[in-house]
């Protein structure tokens, strides 16, 4: 798992003179099904989100409202991905420490997760996170 197995999904739109609509559904529009979604709201100018990575979890990030950016980081490559569109998601596989700042004011971020919620899934520790990935 790498960062090139993280990928920008375009999902579908049905653009109409009233507003456009998108939709998702889990295991056709993104590989995995939807078992959690959570979002990220009020978020303080200059604070930063993340700081973590995923032993199994797999996440799409959809910035809802606004903007904001995502670093990807496999412990060898990193890239940094502005997201301001909501038909477009950030796939992110597991094992990868990923970082979010630059909020725009009033954005919205969400994301949609493969797992409920399990502590004993993150890495919290760069370092630990590295040892894991790569070996001592
Ligand atoms: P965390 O995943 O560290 O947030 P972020 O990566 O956005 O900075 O979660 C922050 C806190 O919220 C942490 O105490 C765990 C809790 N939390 C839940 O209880 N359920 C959830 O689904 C998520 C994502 C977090």
């Amino acid at each position: 798992m790498s960062i090139e197995n993280c990928h920008m999904i375009e999902l579908p739109r049905i653009q109409d003179p009233r507003g456009n609509l998108t939709f998702i559904e889990g295991q056709s529009h993104i590989p995995f099904n939807i078992q959690r979604v959570y979002y990220l709201y009020d978020v303080p100018g200059g604070a930063e989100r993340g700081g973590h990575a995923h032993k199994g979890l797999e996440q799409l990030i959809i910035a809802m409202s606004g903007s904001f950016d995502v670093i990807i980081d496999d412990g060898k490559d990193k890239k940094r991905i502005h997201l301001n569109r909501s038909h477009n998601g950030l796939y992110i596989c597991p094992m990868i420490w990923r970082e979010l700042d630059n909020f725009s004011s009033g954005s919205v971020c969400m994301v949609l997760a493969s797992n409920l919620y399990d502590e004993d899934d993150y890495y919290r520790d760069y370092a630990v996170f590295m040892r894991a990935r790569w070996g001592a």
